[in-house]
């Protein structure tokens, strides 16, 4: 993946704007950069939030994406003033280590991609390496990534989409992140352009789409 062309994600026109957050590699940022500049996302990356600088914020700013660090979790009040301007049609958590408030109007509109099949192996402290390891020491055949929506809590909001990889007899936990990022970066452009373009209702913690 290069650096992204600036007319595709900071095109302007009707194209829904988003906001990615992230705290670390920013490959997700870059997949999602990279599934619009290829037209498989019908999006446009309106702002880069980064809890820290890091790799992910390096590169947003590289190519040319407004990018905003704020360290440390965000207070209510914080998160509204930083996304407000942007107006983005969602949220989308690339990597984003920090817990974020839930503000009014943003409800059903904070999107993340966790690297495991939930409701299993989620969690406070479950992220990166730790949730492979889990997968592994419990003996999972099948692990996989869920696309869900952002509650209060860590990893419990209603999923949007799931995809599953196997899980091999001689898998590190280092072998098996590489096997389910691969899934990643087929679902979460799909997803996230799935929330763009349908109307869903949500019941509990079910999603369901509104038929066109
Ligand atoms: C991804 O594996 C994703 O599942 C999780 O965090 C990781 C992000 O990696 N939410 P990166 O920071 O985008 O490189």
């Amino acid at each position: 993946m290069g650096l992204h062309h600036p007319s595709a994600s900071m095109g302007g026109g009707d194209t829904p704007p988003i906001a990615v957050l992230v705290s670390g590699g920013g490959r997700t940022l870059r997949n999602l950069a990279a599934a619009i500049d290829g037209g498989r996302l019908r999006a446009r990356i309106a702002a880069v939030l980064a809890s820290r600088e890091c790799p992910g914020a390096a590169w947003a700013r590289q190519a040319g994406l407004t990018t905003i660090i704020r360290p440390g979790d965000l207070s209510a009040g914080a998160f509204q003033r930083v996304i407000e301007p942007f107006a983005p049609a969602l949220v989308v958590l690339a990597g984003y280590l920090r817990k974020l408030p839930m503000l009014p109007g943003l409800e059903h509109r904070v999107v993340n991609i966790h690297p495991a099949l939930l409701p299993g192996f989620g969690g406070r402290g479950m992220y990166g390496l730790r949730v492979h390891e889990a997968v592994l020491a419990a003996g999972c055949r099948v692990s996989g990534c869920t696309v869900h929506l952002c509650d209060a809590e860590y990893d419990t909001g209603p999923i949007v989409a799931q995809a599953c990889c196997p899980v091999l007899d001689d898998d590190t936990p280092e072998r098996l992140a590489a096997r389910v990022f691969e899934v990643e970066c087929e679902l979460y452009p799909r997803a996230i352009s799935d929330l763009l373009e349908s109307a869903f209702t949500i019941d509990g913690n079910r999603i369901r789409r509104i038929p066109a």
